[in-house]
């Protein structure tokens, strides 16, 4: 059989993404859409894994056991969300320490949002309602990426992230409805968590170097201004319902266009954070290290406890 040229590859490649057909990691793929898929998914199991730092600071200081429960339960759900992307990442031929290593070297990022720190309890609601709001907003469309591995770990995070949402609203909403020292507290995790969760969208489309490519292969669904509009028109009526009031003196109803008008976004903080000068950078690096380093021992023992099963199987 006669041998495809890269560009009748490229075509066929194409074709078979227009037709909505999953690329699977035996099929051939571009180069660049392998790196893309690499570099995406190892940075979204990184962001995953990053996020249990800031809730699970909070699981020893709960305000009750309820509210302890399932704390605990969402911050091991992001670990699983972690694992199932780094296997994810695997089947495209990556190495999941390396992509781990080069996040700790600073070559590979994570979600903006992990550097900043949750200094109440309230800001435990708000990171539920708003930052896995907005991840959730990203991954439902990703649940139709093109790469069928990451589109199916996509549909069991996303029914896990529903419940996290919908736990940090709930929990907002009854400091919302308690003291008005309770309620301070709420508008003020608003207040400092709202402009940082628009941000976790990435640049404006005209400013996003990945958009044009990714949305091609199918990779992306949605712009990054596409999400982050809808996450508005979303989350504000949420607010009022509350009681709370987003802190956005131009937020309004826009009703030719069917959007909320918002202030621009001071993307000037956005690309400090992500030059590792945001709040927690340090100390989130720092901790993801020393967990490396404090795990060794176990990863060793199962090698040794696997190579040694290996070894009496051969026997
Ligand atoms: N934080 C950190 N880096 C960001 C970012 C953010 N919020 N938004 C964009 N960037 C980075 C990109 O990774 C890229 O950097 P790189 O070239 O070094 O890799 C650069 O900024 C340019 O941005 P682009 O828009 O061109 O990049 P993408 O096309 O990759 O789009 C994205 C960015 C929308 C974040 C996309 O990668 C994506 O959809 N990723 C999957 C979802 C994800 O990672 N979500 C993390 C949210 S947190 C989470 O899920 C945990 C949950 O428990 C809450």
């Amino acid at each position: 059989m006669k041998e495809l040229s890269i560009a009748e590859l490229e075509a066929k490649f194409q074709d078979k993404i227009d037709r909505e057909i999953k690329i699977e990691p035996n099929d051939w793929m571009p180069d660049a859409y392998r790196k893309t898929l690499i570099r995406q998914i190892s940075q979204h199991a990184h962001s995953e894994v990053v996020g249990m730092l800031p809730e699970g600071n909070w699981i020893t200081r709960a305000p009750n056991l309820r509210r302890k429960a399932v704390l605990l339960a969402k911050v091991q759900d992001e670990a699983g969300h972690g694992l199932y992307l780094y296997s994810s990442v695997e089947t495209l031929g990556a190495d999941r320490e390396s992509t781990i290593d080069d996040m700790h070297a600073g070559k590979a990022k994570y979600s903006s949002i992990f550097n900043y720190p949750a200094l109440t309890w309230a800001d435990i609601g708000a990171i539920g309602w708003l930052v896995d709001g907005a991840a959730i907003m990203n991954q439902v469309a990703l649940c139709r990426t093109s790469y069928g591995p990451y589109a199916r770990a996509m549909v069991k995070i996303c029914k896990e992230e529903s419940f996290h949402q919908r736990q940090g609203y709930e929990s907002l909403a009854v400091l919302a409805k308690g003291s008005p020292e309770q309620k301070a507290m709420a508008q003020d995790a608003l207040n400092r968590f709202w402009w940082p969760a628009l941000m976790m969208f990435g640049p404006s489309d005209a400013d996003s170097p990945h958009s044009a490519q990714s949305i091609k292969w199918k990779i992306k669904r949605l712009s990054n201004d596409e999400l982050r509009q809808n996450f508005i028109d979303a989350t504000v009526p949420q607010a009022e319902l509350i009681g709370l009031t987003v802190p956005d003196s131009n937020l309004k109803w826009n009703e030719s266009r069917g959007h909320y008008d918002f202030s621009p976004i001071n993307w000037e903080e956005f690309y400090q954070v992500l030059e590792g000068n945001g709040p927690c950078n340090r100390e989130r690096i720092e901790a993801r290290r020393k967990a490396k380093e404090n795990g060794m021992w176990v990863r060793e023992a199962a090698n040794a406890f696997a190579a040694k099963r290996a070894m009496k199987k051969t026997a």
